[in-house]
């Protein structure tokens, strides 16, 4: 059992002045009834909190660090930006070279647009897919997570279409939903039967090519091509909410790794190599669409900011490396191969599913497919599970549903040491 005392004293004090005492809900770890972690300082693979305890991390501030913590270069990178001022409010030198790397890596983009964060790329890319096309109906899957705007707040239910659903929040007039569809991921069939009954009214469909917020589901054969196909016919726009996979699946995101150019990909997270950095990008002629050129309204004090900018600028770079995804991808596999492996063998009811450096260990069912399978996950295994894992210093994302993320920092020793402590765990509870 680690020391926490002054984690404990701290997170009392911040919750007295912030809302559960976080900035973001799932940092507060509430299902776990615990003092999360409150983090002093990090390096390469682990975090360190203000007890001095030491955590191999897993969660890599969600995905955003594929080299690890406080990486020397991107560092580096980033203050020499800073040094020569953090923010203009004007266009800078380092926007081109940051929209251009972009563009050479994933051909769907020949422009893009800068902004702060993953919600502000996919809120401002379903406003220009509505602008371009004249339309207002969205697409979008149950168990995706594209951000917190309004449009994107709509829970399905359970084992329906959930057209028009309700809301996941409250404060969002029905209005700021009653054009959001919510089909089942990896389901051709409804996605078919919606799109026939409704083609006129659809001006895009978003859709996390690789979903990463209901713990990893991958796409079925054929899925992510009926979205493109169908799109198409229609005259609507596909969009790739790439903020997990940009840059974490391969240079050329999940858009190259599947063979497919959707109308708008949006980035996020390994964009800003840890700073708030994200865009969005597609066909010239569409994001032509957006002011100052067209009338799409879409603005930001901090966008294209040069010490974010440069971060993931340099981040981008160090991924350019030779063989430098094949590695994340092989260590990523020895790691969650054996498991799987073990988990079959000995029949116990659970999986781990992954998809290049990005897993999930899910308790209580063998495969999930889409939402309606992690309905019946067993949680409190999920509970006991987080829990020895993080007393034995290993920290995964707190919630069942969530992705982990491999980063260049994570050594084969860590992976080993990673592998055995699960193994463990297995062993003890499902004797
Ligand atoms: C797929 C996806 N899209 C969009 C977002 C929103 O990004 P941000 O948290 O930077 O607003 C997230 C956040 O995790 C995400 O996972």
């Amino acid at each position: 059992m680690q020391n926490r005392k002054n984690s404990d004293a701290i997170y009392t004090r911040l919750s007295g002045v912030m809302p559960g005492g976080v900035s973001s809900p799932v940092r507060a770890c509430l299902e776990h009834q615990m003092t999360p972690l409150v983090v002093s300082r990090a390096e390469g693979a682990y975090l360190f909190d203000v007890d001095d305890n030491q955590y191999l991390d897993y969660c890599m501030s969600w995905g955003a660090l594929i080299h690890g913590h406080a990486h020397p270069v991107v560092i580096e990178a980033a203050l020499t930006r800073l040094r020569e001022g953090s923010s203009f409010g004007c266009t800078t030198p380092y926007e081109e070279a940051l929209a251009s790397k972009v563009i050479s890596h994933m051909p769907a983009c020949e422009k893009v647009r800068f902004v702060s964060s993953g919600t502000e790329a996919t809120m401002s890319a379903i406003r220009l897919a509505r602008g371009f096309t004249g339309r207002s109906g969205i697409i979008k899957f149950q168990g995706a997570y594209h951000g917190h705007a309004d449009a994107f707040l709509v829970q399905a239910g359970s084992g329906s279409l959930g057209l028009n659903g309700t809301s996941t929040s409250l404060g969002i007039p029905k209005e700021h939903i009653q054009w959001t569809a919510c089909l089942p991921y990896n389901d051709i069939q409804a996605f078919d039967q919606y799109v026939k009954q409704h083609a006129a009214s659809i001006a895009c469909v978003i859709v996390e090519p690789i979903a990463t917020n209901m713990g990893l589901v991958p796409p079925k054969e054929g899925f992510l091509h009926t979205l493109r196909q169908r799109t198409k016919e229609i005259g609507a726009l596909l969009i790739f909410d790439e903020v997990v996979t940009g840059f974490r699946v391969g240079l050329g995101g999940a858009a190259a790794y599947y063979g497919i150019t959707p109308d708008l990909i949006c980035l996020g997270k390994i964009i800003g190599g840890g700073m708030p950095c994200a865009c969005f990008g597609g066909r010239a002629e569409i994001m032509n669409a957006l002011a100052p050129l067209g009338e799409v309204y879409q603005a930001g004090t901090l966008s294209g900011n040069p010490v974010a900018v440069g971060a993931g600028f340099t981040a981008i770079s160090l991924a350019e490396r030779p063989h430098f995804y094949e590695e994340l991808e092989r260590k990523t596999a020895s790691l969650v191969m054996p498991i799987q492996e073990y988990l079959q063998k000995k029949s116990i009811p659970a999986c781990m599913q992954h998809r290049a450096s990005l897993c999930t260990l899910f308790f209580g069912k063998t495969h999930i497919c889409h939402a309606e399978d992690t309905m019946s996950l067993d949680r409190t295994m999920f509970k006991k599970f987080f829990r020895y894992m993080f007393e034995r210093g290993v920290y995964i994302p707190p919630g069942q549903q969530e992705v982990w993320a491999i980063s260049a920092a994570h050594t084969q020793e860590d992976i080993e040491r990673t592998r055995e402590v699960i193994l463990a765990f297995l062993q003890e509870v499902y004797l």
